[in-house]
């Protein structure tokens, strides 16, 4: 059962079929990893497509039409994803994400967040639902996801100038258009509404102030702007520590144009700090996952297109469940072997990183950030 199996589909990245526990034990949703960390989180992609390009996440000579994407039979079903994610539940999770690539790209996707909507934790508590989306096809669908039984959504935008945005999507995807996804989504019900700027300084840093000062102005306290460093995820998108802006520098340019006052964590593993804008204007997060490591309570696990669980965002190789779900095997089985999975994680890329270690991630190609989610 430990062998390493790389199906011809699956070439590009390396899984291992997960171990069977011989007398599985009933899941009790009090997983804890080598570091003592509980599972809470699990992101799911539900496609490796997108139809915008960011030059940090699938560049365009990278990702051209030459580039294959996962066949179709490759991917989870909605009946897979909904059993895995069920799973999942009885072992702790309490929040689902949907990502991809491009989540809303993926057809009848409020299909299957209607199916995830019925899962409930063993308290029989309604699991947190939510989406990560560039907003391009927000407006159409806001109100089908509301209604589907979405709780809330993430929408990516790096910036407010129209020609820096249509630069970084880099398919000339016009802001105005994000813009309305954001309302769409207000008006449907799915607040409160984040939004994640990627920050590459150089790029898109003089958009800070710019973004902040729509978002008070035209979307209110329901939508909470956040900043992310830029991260060397994956590799194709040739990162360089000269274009990350620390959060640090990034904070000290908001506070300058607006006031801000720190706020406590709202839940223990959280991957943004917070901060209130002095004046009662809202709520602004900053995401450092280059400056400030925040591996040591990381409880988020990333089930892949095509179902193989990651344990980091930055791991090089997956723990094949797809393997195990059309193999014939129980609830009971497939739940121990993910018990074992996680009870077995010591990764904690960032910090390792951060604290200069060599080959933080064995040297091996990491995973793609539009493959695994955000
Ligand atoms: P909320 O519950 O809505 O606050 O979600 P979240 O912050 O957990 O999720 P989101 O997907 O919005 O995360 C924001 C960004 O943080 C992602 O797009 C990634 O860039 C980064 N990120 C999320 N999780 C991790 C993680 O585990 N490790 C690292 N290094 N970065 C992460
Ligand atoms: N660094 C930081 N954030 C990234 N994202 C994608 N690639 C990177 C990167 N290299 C973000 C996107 C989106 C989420 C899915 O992940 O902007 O908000
Ligand atoms: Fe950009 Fe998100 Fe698409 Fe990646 S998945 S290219 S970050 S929109
Ligand atoms: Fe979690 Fe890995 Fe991100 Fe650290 S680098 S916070 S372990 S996903």
């Amino acid at each position: 059962m430990t062998d390493v199996v790389i199906p011809l589909a699956d070439l590009r990245y390396a899984a291992q079929v997960p171990a069977v526990p011989a007398l599985p034990l009933p899941a009790s949703g009090l997983l804890a990893d080598r570091l003592g960390r509980p599972l809470r989180d699990l992101r799911i992609s539900v496609t490796d497509r997108c139809n915008f390009r960011c030059s940090y996440c699938m560049p365009k000579e990278v990702f051209d039409s030459q580039y294959k994407f996962l066949p179709q039979s490759s991917l989870l079903s909605f009946e897979e994803i909904t059993r895995v994610a069920r799973l999942f539940a009885a072992h702790g999770v309490t929040k689902l994400r949907l990502t991809g690539g491009e989540p809303l790209l993926r057809k009848h996707v409020e299909t299957l967040i209607a199916q995830l909507a019925e899962l409930r934790t063993p308290e029989s508590r309604p699991l947190d639902i939510t989406l990560t989306t560039n907003g391009s096809l927000l407006k159409r669908k806001a109100q089908a996801l509301r209604d589907a039984g979405l709780q809330r959504v993430t929408v990516s935008l790096d910036a407010l100038d129209d020609g820096i945005f249509r630069r970084m999507n880099d398919v000339d995807f016009p802001v105005a258009d994000v813009l309305d996804g954001i309302q769409a989504a207000l008006h449907a019900g799915l607040a409160p509404v984040k939004v994640n700027m990627v920050v590459k300084h150089g790029t898109n840093d003089d958009q800070i102030v710019p973004l902040a000062r729509h978002v008070r102005e035209h979307c209110g306290p329901g939508v909470v702007l956040r900043f992310i460093e830029y991260m060397d995820v994956g590799a194709t998108n040739g990162w360089r520590m000269d274009e990350v802006l620390p959060s640090a520098q990034v904070r000290q340019r908001l506070h300058a144009a607006f006031p801000l006052q720190p706020l406590d964590p709202s839940a223990p593993g959280e991957t943004a700090e917070r901060w209130r804008y002095a004046d009662g204007g809202g709520e602004v997060g900053f995401i450092s996952s280059v400056t400030q490591a925040f591996c040591s309570d990381c409880n988020r696990a990333r089930l892949s297109t095509e179902g193989k669980l990651f344990l980091c965002l930055f791991a090089n190789r997956g723990h094949d469940l797809r393997a195990l779900l059309r193999g014939g095997y129980s609830d009971e089985q497939i739940s121990g072997a993910i018990g074992l999975v996680w009870g077995d994680r010591e990764d904690r890329y960032s910090e390792l990183r951060g604290s200069g270690a060599p080959a933080a991630a064995g040297g091996e190609r990491r995973v793609e950030m539009h493959y695994i989610g955000g």
